[in-house]
């Protein structure tokens, strides 16, 4: 069974509550309730931490033995080589995800630390960024 992790940087804890016009009204555990009974044929785990050393941390811990991370790394995306760094380090295949389009907003939101070093980018569709990259992943040879 192929094992993938969803990891969540800063503030997607508030999920449901925070900007629920941009986010929307769900939080993260009762959409990822919805696509573990979905995805039963792959392992989803999930982590999320405000903490960007924590990010870098479950990032080497999981690079190296799993098929696949899912990453929002949220704020931390415009701001961090640390990341960025991390990600070149590992094995793991990284999709970057976002669920809003960062280019149709604030100029600071169009750089990304992570792109570079990801497989592919998602954004823009909402909590299905997340299930577009487990997708891609599933559809792979
Ligand atoms: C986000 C976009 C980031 O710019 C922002 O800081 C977030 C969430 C998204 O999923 O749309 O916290 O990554």
């Amino acid at each position: 069974m192929k094992k993938l992790i969803i990891i969540n940087g800063p503030n997607l804890n508030l999920l449901g509550k925070r900007e629920p016009a941009i986010y929307g009204d769900l939080t993260f555990i009762e959409f990822l309730i919805k696509i573990k009974a979905k995805y039963q044929e792959v392992d989803i785990d999930y982590f999320q931490s405000n903490i960007e050393g924590e990010l870098i941390d479950k990032i080497q811990e999981v690079g190296f033995s799993y098929d696949g991370i899912i990453l929002n790394a949220a704020a931390y995306t415009h701001t961090s080589i640390g990341i960025g760094d991390a990600i070149k380090a590992i094995e793991t295949p990284v999709i970057e995800v976002h669920i809003s389009n960062t280019f149709g907003r604030e100029e600071f939101r169009h750089q990304s630390f992570i792109s570079a070093n990801s497989k592919g980018v998602i954004l823009g569709f909402g909590l299905q960024s997340y299930e577009l990259a487990i997708q891609s992943f599933l559809n792979q040879a």
